[in-house]
Formats: structure tokens, sequence, C-alpha cells
């Protein structure tokens, strides 16, 4: 009797195809080749993804503001930085905050209005903010309490400062060169 000879699968002519049996290495060279793939494919997105967004260049320091003594208790300093934007910076016996003087209903800039005391009003006895453009007025910590600004609940834009020793410093965020 013959040998029948090593089992032949996927004969091409036309003869039985007989599925084989996945091996260990069969299975561990489907996984390593679908693996390249996944990875090829994620290094591609990545790379589109870092062009079309590329990396923040951007860095943030502190800017020397004023010395302490330079705003009155219960007054404002206006500043400017260096991008353009302007700043109220105001002082409430020892604390002080900043903010951007731009009304945030359509723009106009807002002024401080120092305390009044005798005011009937109890919202402007500690001073407030206030923009003439649609009467929009403010409390000293920048909450629209009056007019289009508090209707629709908008603030003043808040500016993170830094107080050392007689000195006021603002965080500032910039282009690297
Ligand atoms: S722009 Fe300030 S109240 Fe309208």
């Amino acid at each position: 009797m013959s040998d029948p000879g090593p089992q032949v699968h996927g004969t091409q002519g036309g003869g039985d195809v007989v599925p084989s049996e996945p091996t260990r290495r069969n299975v561990l060279s489907g996984i390593a080749a679908a693996g390249t793939v996944v990875g090829a494919g994620g290094y591609a997105v990545t790379r589109v993804v870092g062009y079309l967004n590329p990396p923040s260049r951007r860095r943030e320091r502190e800017i020397f503001l004023a010395f302490v003594d330079a705003i009155p208790p219960g007054g404002t300093l206006a500043a400017t930085l260096p991008d353009g934007r302007h700043l109220q910076v105001r002082r409430s016996g020892e604390e002080f905050a900043a903010f951007s003087d731009v009304c945030p209903h359509l723009g106009c800039r807002v002024h401080w209005n120092a305390p009044s005391p005798d005011e009937n009003d109890p919202a402007k006895r500690e001073g407030w903010f206030r923009c003439p453009c649609h009467e929009g007025w403010f409390t000293p910590d920048g909450k629209a309490f009056s007019g289009p600004p508090s209707e629709a609940g908008q603030s003043l834009s808040r500016v993170d400062l830094v107080r050392r020793g007689s000195s006021l410093y603002v965080r500032y965020e910039e282009d690297m060169a």
C-alpha cells in the first residue's frame, strides 16, 4: 500500500480545500500583523493630529503691576498689559483683585465709582464698576447687579493677581518667540 503523502491544503486546480487548523504559530503571526497595522495607523493619526494642532508654544510669567501703596483703600488703579488689554485693579482694605475692564455685554469699558457711604443703594456703598453704554453695574467683586449684564448673568472677567510683599503681579500668558 502506497503512502498517501502530506495532505495539501488549498490546492490549485480544482482540488478540495481542506480548512487548516490554526496553529499556535499562525495565531501569533496574525496577532503580530494586526498589531503592526494598528500601530502604523495610530502613528499616522498622531502625525496628522500633531500637524493640525501643533503643540502650544505659550508660557506663563508674572508681570509687575504696581506697589500696593499706589492704590488707595477703596480705590482702583488702571493698568494695561503688553497685549493691550486694560485692567482695573481694586483695593479693599488689604485685599486686591484685578478685572478686565471690558464689559461682558457689548464690550464698552467699565469705570470704577468710589464708595459713597451715604448712598441709599446698599450695593453702591462699597463702590461699583459702571459701564456707561447701557448702565451696566457691577459689584467690587465684578458681579453684575444692574442693567443688561445683570439680566444676562454676566460678570467682569477676573485676572489672576499675585501679591509678593509690597508688590502686585499679574499672571500673564504669552507666545514664546
Ligand atoms: S456694553 Fe456695557 S452695559 Fe452694554
